[in-house]
């Protein structure tokens, strides 16, 4: 087992650092730290340490008011248990509820932009986000099938291993190695449907979406193929 507060108090340390204003220079330095960084928080959550950057709100979600919400309000697009609707739509089901959330909290406040998600958002209070996230996060993942046989050894390596002349990290890191993400900031990517993934990586690559350095930083070097081939 880990010697223990050490440790988490060095990743807080990290944490707080990278939620600074710092460089692009600076986040590509982090980043490559991050696997190991990621892989020590893991050791630490599993070997029942709380994880430092895990908020310790105390508010309990109401699951039946989720249910209701989401049954009412987002079953028409992420269908009613968050699984499979149109490829454009996220898959919500098994998504960490930290993540969720904060993707609700950002279409509101502008922070993402999307047109359809800014006026779902925008009528939820804290309390909604809180039960909605909790609702979906609490359905099992189920996982997705890669489709392009020509592509799936480069988007495994570069998930793995990312592309070291580019300076690109491995996804792995912090998405973990099979993709189910580390609560609660890296969301899980498995079984994700690729449309999205690819729509989401491009968005970032071209800054339209920024309600992430890290990702920005790291979307900015992949190439279209690679793109497509980490989405399937
Ligand atoms: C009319 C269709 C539609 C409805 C209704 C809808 N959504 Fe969405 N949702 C989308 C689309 C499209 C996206 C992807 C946006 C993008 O590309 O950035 C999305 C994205 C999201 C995301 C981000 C997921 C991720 O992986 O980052 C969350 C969370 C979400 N929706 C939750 C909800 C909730 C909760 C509701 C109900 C209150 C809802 N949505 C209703 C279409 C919809
Ligand atoms: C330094 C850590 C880090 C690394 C390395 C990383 N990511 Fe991420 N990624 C994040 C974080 C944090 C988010 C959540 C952003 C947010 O809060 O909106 C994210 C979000 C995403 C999303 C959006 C998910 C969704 O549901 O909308 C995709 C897609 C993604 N990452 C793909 C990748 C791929 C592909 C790679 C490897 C080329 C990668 N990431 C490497 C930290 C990382």
């Amino acid at each position: 087992m880990l010697d223990s507060w050490g440790i988490v108090e060095s990743l807080e340390a990290v944490l707080t650092l990278l939620n600074a204003p710092i460089t692009p220079t600076d986040q590509i330095m982090l980043m490559r730290f991050y696997p190991l960084i990621a892989a020590v928080a893991m050791t630490a959550s599993l070997s029942g340490l709380a994880y430092a950057a895990e908020p310790t709100k105390a508010a309990k979600p109401d699951l039946a008011a989720g249910e209701a919400k989401a049954t009412q309000v987002c079953a028409a697009c992420h269908a009613a248990d968050g699984s499979r609707g149109l490829t454009a739509n996220p898959i919500l089901q098994g998504q960490h509820p930290q993540y969720l959330a904060k993707q609700l909290e950002d279409f509101k406040s502008g922070k993402r932009k999307n047109a359809v998600m800014t006026g779902m958002a925008a009528p939820l209070s804290e309390a909604d986000i809180r039960n909605v996230s909790a609702f979906y996060a609490g359905k099992k993942a189920k996982d997705g099938f890669a489709t392009n046989k020509d592509l799936v050894g480069l988007g495994e390596k570069i998930y793995r291993g990312g592309i070291a002349a580019k300076g690109v990290p491995a996804c792995a890191g912090c998405h973990s190695p099979n993709g189910a993400g580390i609560p609660a900031q890296y969301p899980r990517l498995g079984g994700q449907h690729a449309e999205y993934t690819k729509t989401q990586l491009t968005a970032f690559r071209q800054g339209e979406r920024h309600n992430s350095a890290p990702m920005v930083t790291i979307a900015a070097n992949l190439s279209d193929k690679e793109i497509t081939a980490l989405a399937d």
